[in-house]
């Protein structure tokens, strides 16, 4: 989904109900992959590629706030980006949340 609400620079990834704390969502947006999380009532999103290598982080298994990539199992914490877990040392890019009608959005541009 590439919904764009009015007035903002957001972008619609996916409704949240296409989220849950297990099951992370996978969305290509304009050319970058994001990866989307549910955790405490609330949403983030990193970029969906480990920083590690070709492990993709939606698809990792999640406990807490961290997600283990499926490629060598490191870790990352979801929220701050940061790795947790051998053998990934260099952290995720994270976009801030805002939802938006049942949508979760962010601004593709965030510094
Ligand atoms: S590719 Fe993710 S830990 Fe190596």
């Amino acid at each position: 989904m590439t919904d764009q609400p009015a007035g903002s620079r957001l972008v619609a990834l996916c409704d949240v109900a296409e989220v849950t704390e297990d099951t992370p969502a996978q969305v290509d947006h304009d050319g970058e992959v994001y990866a989307v999380f549910a955790h405490d009532g609330a949403y983030y999103v990193t970029q969906d590629l480990c920083t590690h290598g070709p492990g993709n982080l939606s698809e990792g298994y999640v406990e807490g706030c961290e997600v283990e990539c499926p490629f060598h199992q490191g870790k990352f914490n979801f929220i701050t980006g940061a790795p947790t877990a051998p053998p990934c040392t260099d952290a995720l890019r994270v976009w801030a949340v805002t939802v938006q009608d049942g949508k979760i959005c962010i601004d593709p541009a965030q510094a």
